[in-house]
């Protein structure tokens, strides 16, 4: 058995998926994870959506049955805070101990940004990126009439969709000129407006809140353009920030994320951070990405890495959202396109966005057509370029032009 102590802060999915990545490898000396939240490792994605609708429960959250943890031996701890990182010493400061590190994983996430108005501490004004942060707001939305969202990003409208499916009353203010502008192009940003406007979101665009009245509990918002709006509860929604201040704190380089290569390894030796914590180059760019498969896709690099040196091939960022009877999937990154091409029937919220960028395939959202989404992820996987004038002469069908690439990568080998 090997003598090599691997310690990872945070308890998320990309702290799981690292931990398992090596025992799959056939790591076999120690792994102790370490999270600050009182839950064992839980998925994240189901508390904007179904478990806020009471469609799954909390005990269905966790990522692995606790003996799975105890079945890999992997010495996981709860409630458990690093303070400190001495990466000279190689050692975690934890409370009372010291721990010594072979090799140190951070994975510790995100958290969302505060507002910072005079009202922001009442009662019923929400946040959500945690289990009882879900248990709240769910809590909540049972028993209230209007509720307010302050950001028009994934959370918002994931929650207002849950809201209005659970027949309350719901207000989305967004600062900027139109929703989910991180993450998406005008055109998608337009179909979501009508589709929310449809369920009867009252979305107001360009405006922002600037004082939450009430008496203890919230009772109104007061708005930049002069209105004031009855709420029973505000959800604030309007971003996260990088939890990198520990490895700040220990001389790691940071910038808005912790800044890491494509092995994931930051500049202190033997030391690695995966998922919402990172920053680092892809085609040039410098991107933080806040994803799922990002942080899956980062912990596979690193357990790859440290346990037999090998370089796993890139996978294509991707992305989803469920609001209401839509789901959204992404593939690729969108930014910095120079066309775009809509396929499929937008009328029948059956369709996708193709971004281009020189006359290349870039990205593409899918709006209910996950066969185009699977075939461009699937291309793209592969490292496939895919011209705008291919697309056009196979008629907008992404899964004659895999199959052609198929097809031509078995006649070549
Ligand atoms: P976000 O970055 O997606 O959206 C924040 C929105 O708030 C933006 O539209 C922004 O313009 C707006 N905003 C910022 N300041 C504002 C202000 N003062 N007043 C009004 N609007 C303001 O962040 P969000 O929605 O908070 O999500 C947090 C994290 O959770 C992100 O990392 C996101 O990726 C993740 N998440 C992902 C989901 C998914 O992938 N389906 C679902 C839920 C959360």
């Amino acid at each position: 058995m090997s003598e090599q102590r691997i310690f990872i802060v945070g308890a998320g999915q990309a702290a799981v998926r690292a931990a398992e990545g090596m025992r799959k490898r056939g790591f076999d000396g120690r792994i102790v994870m370490l999270g600050d939240e009182a839950y064992p490792p839980y998925q994240r994605p189901p508390l904007s959506k179904a478990f806020l609708k009471g469609q799954l429960e909390e005990n269905r959250l966790a990522f692995k049955a606790d003996a799975w943890y105890e079945g890999q031996a992997i010495d996981l701890r709860v409630s458990a805070r690093v303070e400190r990182i001495d990466t000279a010493a190689r050692e975690l400061i934890a409370g009372e101990e010291r721990l010594a590190y072979d090799k140190l994983i951070l994975a510790t996430g995100s958290r969302p940004l505060q507002l910072p108005i005079p009202g922001a501490d009442l009662n019923g004004v929400l946040e959500l990126r945690g289990i009882d942060d879900a248990k709240a707001i769910k809590t909540r939305l049972e028993g209230l009439d209007r509720l307010i969202v302050v950001g028009g990003g994934y959370i918002g409208l994931e929650v207002a969709a849950a809201a209005r499916q659970m027949g309350r009353s719901v207000t989305v203010i967004e600062r900027l000129p139109r929703l989910l502008s991180r993450v998406t192009s005008p055109e998608i940003s337009s179909f979501f407006l009508d589709l929310h406007r449809g369920h009867g979101v009252d979305i107001r665009l360009e405006d922002s809140v600037e004082r939450i009245e009430g008496d203890g509990s919230v009772s109104a918002v007061q708005l930049s353009s002069g209105e004031r709006i009855d709420a029973d509860a505000v959800l604030i929604g309007i971003g996260v920030r990088p939890n990198q201040e520990l490895a700040e704190g220990a001389g790691i380089a940071c910038d808005d994320g912790i800044l890491v290569d494509d092995h994931g390894a930051t500049s202190a030796d033997g030391v690695y951070a995966a998922g919402d914590c990172t920053r680092r180059e892809i085609d040039g760019a410098s991107v933080r990405l806040e994803s799922v498969h990002n942080a899956l896709d980062q912990a596979d690099r690193i357990a790859a890495h440290i346990v037999s040196g090998e370089d796993l091939p890139f996978d294509p960022p991707w992305f989803w959202s469920d609001q209401y009877d839509v789901k959204l999937q992404a593939v690729g990154l969108f930014n910095g396109y120079d066309d775009i091409r809509l396929i499929g029937d937008v009328g029948a919220s059956r369709f996708s966005a193709l971004y281009f960028r020189g006359g290349t395939l870039l990205a593409v959202d899918s709006v209910n057509d996950p066969a185009t989404f699977m075939s461009a992820k699937t291309l793209m996987k592969l490292g496939v370029t895919v011209t705008a004038s291919e697309i056009e002469q196979s008629g907008d069908n992404l899964r004659d032009i895999l199959k052609q690439a198929r097809d031509a990568a078995r006649s070549d080998s």
